[in-house]
């Protein structure tokens, strides 16, 4: 490329040399409000296990910690074929799973289909109508003229849901933008039952899951290491298998104090009350203006869904202040429409490779109309960084929570999401975070002592939405047909079904 100027080194240093000084103050009090240095977050970690385990009380806190009744790991011998359902937030995933007698392999074929916006907001015969109707295609497409039984079917269902048994779920409350009337507070497997019934679908709803214990099934398949599932998504979350001795809201159901059950912790609803999370300004308006204001407070400063628009307010803001000009005599109309910036813009911002930020100059133009200047640039590039960095070291802070609580010296960490995944440096942050946390001693090269590896390491995770919700469907059978019926409600139709099914 030419005129661009000489790729950017990764130091920074001096970059900030020809930043006016109202711009330069203005990056100095985003620094302050968006850095969470270690004594905080140590601070909220200790906060977090609290919340952890007041969640696991009779009388209950604001993180749900909602028992799966997914009891225990796979062994990595289960067999079978499953169908398995994705309900994302873009996308509606179903795959056809199979798990052969061979130990930890899997063979899957899947299709995509898209999830129409206005379904986030229209009404539940709609929703589960559509889910349905793709369920359909999908089986007619890939069992064309075939006269099938009934398919277990494991479900993902990555919402909050209180379950009294696995094969249901009580949606607590929407997230992630979802507002549907008419789901929050009853059982979504009854409608769900319906709209296949109505259809003809071939299909038997065997397990209803989470995205976040889906996860921490599937890496727990083939890692034995696997103590936690995580996503850092569209939302965010995590999944550890408990012990029922240390669920004393379950202790009425009396089993036994040894046996595990996954916890689909809801940890995006840490600190709804307010006391700990070092909340801005620009926080507090994505909480107001949501279609749940007053929930999921972590999630709103951490998750995908809320980057880009975190981004936005404070470009709105400084335009608008007295304090500072910034993007002066432009029009930002192209900046002012709510949750028009995805997460990706931000993670292009950090990864423009040119030292004059060329890149994200050309995509400003681009997408926003804006020319900014070249301390502009600085400053949005500063904000991202601001914005990536206290995003994944506050997630550190839920690891560190679940593993302290747990007693967790070493462990692998199974995590999976867009964030995850795509967000630069979210790993590195993530991991140097929770070293803080953790107070590990390092070597020189920033490892545990000895070790070359982080004794706590969040990974990538198998696929959970997939494989992990057709494990659990495995599993659930396999109760079923060993009479463990605890935490199933329709094992009768299950065992009718699937009964010979090994
Ligand atoms: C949901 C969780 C989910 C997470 C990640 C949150 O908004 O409440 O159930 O696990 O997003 O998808």
């Amino acid at each position: 490329m030419v005129g661009l100027g000489p790729r950017r080194q990764p130091s920074r240093k001096g970059s900030m040399a020809d930043v006016p000084h109202d711009l330069k103050q203005e990056i100095q009090r985003l620094e302050e409000l968006f850095t969470v240095d270690t004594a905080k977050l140590k601070a909220i970690t200790d906060h977090f296990i609290s919340e952890l385990q007041k969640g696991l009380s009779k009388e209950g806190g604001s993180i749900p910690m909602n028992p799966t009744w997914c009891m225990g790991f796979p062994t990595g011998h289960e067999t079978g074929t499953f169908l398995a359902l994705d309900m994302g937030g873009t996308n509606l995933r179903v795959c056809e799973i199979t798990l052969p007698e061979e130990k930890g392999e899997f063979d899957i074929i899947q299709s995509k289909y898209r999830m129409p916006e206005e379904l986030k907001s229209g009404t539940a015969e709609e929703l589960w109508g559509y889910i349905a109707d793709c369920l359909q295609q999908f089986i007619e497409y890939h069992h064309e003229e075939e006269k099938l039984d009934k398919i277990p079917l494991g479900f993902t269902f990555s919402y909050p849901a209180s379950q009294d048994y696995i094969d249901h779920g009580v949606l607590q409350r929407w997230t992630k933008g979802f507002d549907i009337d008419g789901v929050e507070g009853h059982d979504v497997v009854p409608p769900f039952e319906k709209a296949l019934e109505e259809r003809g679908v071939p299909i038997k709803l065997t397990a209803l899951i989470n995205d976040t214990t889906g996860t921490l099934i599937a890496s727990s398949y083939t890692d034995s290491e696997m103590k936690i599932g995580c996503i850092f998504g569209t939302g965010c979350n995590a999944a550890y298998m408990e012990t029922c001795g240390n669920i004393p809201k379950l202790e009425h159901m009396k089993l036994d104090p040894n046996q595990e059950i996954a916890i689909n912790c809801e940890w995006g609803a840490f600190d709804n009350e307010h006391k700990i999370l070092p909340r801005t300004p620009y926080d507090i308006i994505i909480d107001k203006d949501s279609p749940r204001p007053g929930q999921q407070a972590f999630e709103k400063m951490i998750a995908g869904l809320y980057l880009g628009e975190l981004f936005r307010l404070v470009l709105v803001d400084l335009h608008e202040s007295k304090n500072v000009k910034f993007f002066e005599g432009q029009d930002i109309s192209a900046l002012q429409k709510p949750y028009s910036i995805d997460a990706s813009v931000l993670s292009d911002i950090e990864n423009d490779p040119y030292e004059n930020l060329q890149e994200t100059a050309d995509n400003f133009k681009k997408i926003f109309n804006i020319t900014p200047t070249k301390p502009e640039l600085e400053l949005i590039r500063r904000l991202t960084e601001l914005i990536g960095t206290r995003s994944a070291r506050l997630s550190a802070c839920g690891v560190g929570a679940i593993c302290k609580k747990k007693g967790y010296k070493t462990a692998h960490v199974g995590a999976d999401g867009s964030v995850f995944n795509k967000y630069p440096h979210f790993k590195a942050r993530g991991a140097q975070a929770l070293k803080e946390i953790l107070d590990w001693e390092t070597g020189r090269d920033g490892k545990a002592l000895g070790k070359g590896h982080d004794p706590v390491e969040i990974m990538p995770a198998e696929d959970g939405s997939g494989v992990g919700a057709a494990l659990i469907a495995a599993l659930t059978l396999k109760r079923v047909q060993e009479g463990k019926l605890m935490g199933i409600r329709d094992p009768e139709s299950m065992l009718k079904n699937f009964g010979g099914q090994k």
